[in-house]
């Protein structure tokens, strides 16, 4: 045996092995990052989403920051999640811009929210340096801080799918007006948002979760003053409904709001309250669609369990707003 398996070919063969294994690590890489979230002991999971907020405690930031921390406590949540524009007006500086401490440290300050907040990127955090708010430095300098592009966060009964949905609007390549975007990474776009949808598809396909909620930054259905984003209303939404999605959650218009679908249960629910609201900046919406609007700041609390997922809208004073839950045994919401 040895004269036909010597040594030096299966030293060779073995070096091909890890090269296989080595391209199939590295296509994979190319895939949506996995995070795991352990549920509560009974089951269940509570966090908060607070969108459009980092203005070093001004527009009621702070205000709001005492109210999520009374909330996150009386229900004990397990995380928050920002649905981005996390730093105002023109993201960070890089890892040592004190903004970071101004608008996030200083504000969320409250013991109920040192959880990790999971984030994704907005339009205004692209206008400065987007790889300082992805480094791992800031983990260090504030460990609930968590950042990447695109990520799926996986606690048993629920996938969340964090998106990049910066690069898929147009206008900010061809008419950018007096802002510089920070596309490093991100180019050639094409390619970038070809590779988004490929493994959005992909993950929500591999998902078995009971619950599956998808969040990022921008409108697909808003009565509120950006309204639809067209791009991702086409190249988005058909993912969403192929994979029964139950909720798209994003931030982008400074209010609160619940759209729904007439032709499928995908909801659309807006947290963007978290600082600077617009006031009366409203194109209205289908009634029929349109399952509550609030102009003004707030947050959102969801509390969701194997049958069952709950959620509330906040106002500054920590008033409960509108509230709804759905079902899945029966597959009937209920408000
Ligand atoms: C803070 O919230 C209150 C109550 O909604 C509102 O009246 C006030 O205008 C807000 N302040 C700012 C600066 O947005």
């Amino acid at each position: 045996m040895e004269a036909f398996f010597p040594k030096k070919i299966i030293t060779m063969n073995f070096k091909y092995v890890i090269i296989f294994f080595g391209y199939c690590f590295f296509l994979s890489c190319a895939e949506f990052p996995y995070f795991n979230q352990s549920l509560k002991d009974d089951g269940s999971l509570s966090f908060l989403v607070i969108g459009d907020w980092g203005r070093k405690g001004l527009y009621n930031q702070s205000e709001l920051a005492i109210q999520m921390g009374e909330i996150g406590e009386k229900l004990k949540i397990d995380f928050v999640i920002s649905s981005g524009d996390n730093f105002y007006e023109d993201g960070l500086n890089g890892v040592n811009d004190p903004t970071f401490q101004h608008s996030f440290t200083n504000i969320y300050k409250a013991p109920s929210l040192q959880k990790t907040w999971y984030n994704v990127l907005g339009n205004h955090d692209y206008r400065g340096d987007v790889e300082a708010q992805l480094s791992p430095i800031l983990r260090e300098k504030d460990k609930k801080w968590f950042c990447l592009r695109s990520y799926v966060l996986h606690a048993e009964i629920v996938d969340f799918f964090f998106i990049d949905t910066t690069p898929f609007v147009n206008d900010y390549f061809t008419n950018p007006k007096e802002h510089t975007y920070d596309w490093r990474g991100v180019l050639p776009k094409d390619k970038y948002l070809n590779d988004q949808l490929k493994d959005l598809d992909l993950a929500l396909s591999k998902s078995t979760a009971k619950w599956k909620i998808v969040i990022g930054h921008h409108t697909i259905k808003s009565a509120g003053h950006h309204g639809i984003i067209m791009e991702l209303a086409q190249q988005l939404v058909p993912i969403l409904e192929e994979h029964d999605v139950d909720f798209y959650i994003n931030g982008h218009d400074h209010c609160l709001q619940r759209i729904g679908s007439i032709d499928s249960k995908l909801e659309f629910l807006t947290s963007g309250g978290g600082s600077k609201a617009w006031r009366g900046d409203v194109k209205g919406w289908n009634q029929e669609e349109l399952k509550f609007y609030y102009d003004g700041q707030g947050f959102m609390s969801i509390e969701l369990n194997q049958k069952e997922v709950e959620f509330v809208y906040y106002d500054v004073f920590g008033n409960v707003l509108h509230k709804f839950s759905v079902s899945k045994d029966s597959c009937v919401s209920s408000q």
